[in-house]
């Protein structure tokens, strides 16, 4: 069984994906990272990101690979090196979009993406899930939440376990939805695989939803599907 989870940043994705892999099984697919794994390597060895040829073949000769989870993210690998954490930076935050674009790069992605579901029970999570990577997927999902919950919570995230001033807190909050809307309307726009609700999918707002409640959910319309 594939379960699609398509969302903008920050409206719960990775979360849910997580509970509903710990829960029922499935393995987990978080495709952005692999976008952002892109992003990074062609950072890394100064590739123009603008170069829209130069970054799909970067693509197409990098392997990604997923291993084991750590801090509650599985850890993602280029040619057998560690990026979990360098592909997280607000350095990558900025780029990503623009590796995400490319129809090349996108195409390049889909191998490896469909290989990983062969055989096996899939929750995967990203933005064109249910629309291109899974389009026979017996469960697709939308999720989004409020913009400014979806800051908050990125910002909170970031912060998780520290003490930090009210005022900084909410000027970082007050950028972040600023970035998170930049990020949104470029996903939504571009001409590859833009981020849509395909019309088969339910949609679940997880603005005023806790997480379980929104699991337990899921939780049905998998029974539903079976
Ligand atoms: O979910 P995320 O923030 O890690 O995604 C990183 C970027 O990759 C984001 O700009 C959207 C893009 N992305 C995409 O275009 N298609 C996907 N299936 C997953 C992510």
């Amino acid at each position: 069984m594939i379960i699609a989870i398509d969302g903008p940043a920050g409206s719960g994705k990775s979360t849910i994906a997580r509970e509903v892999s710990r829960r029922f099984g499935f393995a987990k697919l978080d495709t952005g990272a692999m976008y952002r794994s892109v992003a990074l390597t062609a950072l890394r060895r100064k590739v123009d990101l603008a170069d829209e040829n130069a970054v799909a073949e970067l693509a197409q000769s990098i392997s990604i690979t997923f291993g084991a989870e750590c801090h509650g993210n599985v850890s993602v690998f280029v040619d057998g090196q560690d990026v979990s954490d360098a592909i997280r930076t607000p350095e990558v935050d900025r780029n990503v979009s623009a590796a995400a674009a490319n129809a090349g790069v996108r195409r390049a992605m889909l191998v490896p993406q469909r290989l990983f579901a062969e055989g096996r029970d899939v929750v995967a999570e990203g933005r064109d899930i249910g629309s291109v990577v899974f389009p026979h997927a017996e469960l697709k999902l939308f999720l989004t939440a409020d913009p400014r919950e979806r800051a908050r919570r990125r910002v909170l995230q970031r912060h998780e376990g520290e003490a930090v001033d009210e005022g900084l807190l909410s000027a970082e909050i007050a950028q972040t939805l600023a970035d998170i809307e930049r990020r949104d309307a470029l996903d939504s726009q571009r001409a590859a695989a833009p981020l849509v609700c395909p019309d088969d999918a339910v949609r679940i707002d997880s603005t005023s939803f806790t997480i379980e409640q929104i699991v337990d959910q899921i939780e049905r319309l998998i029974e539903e599907r079976r």
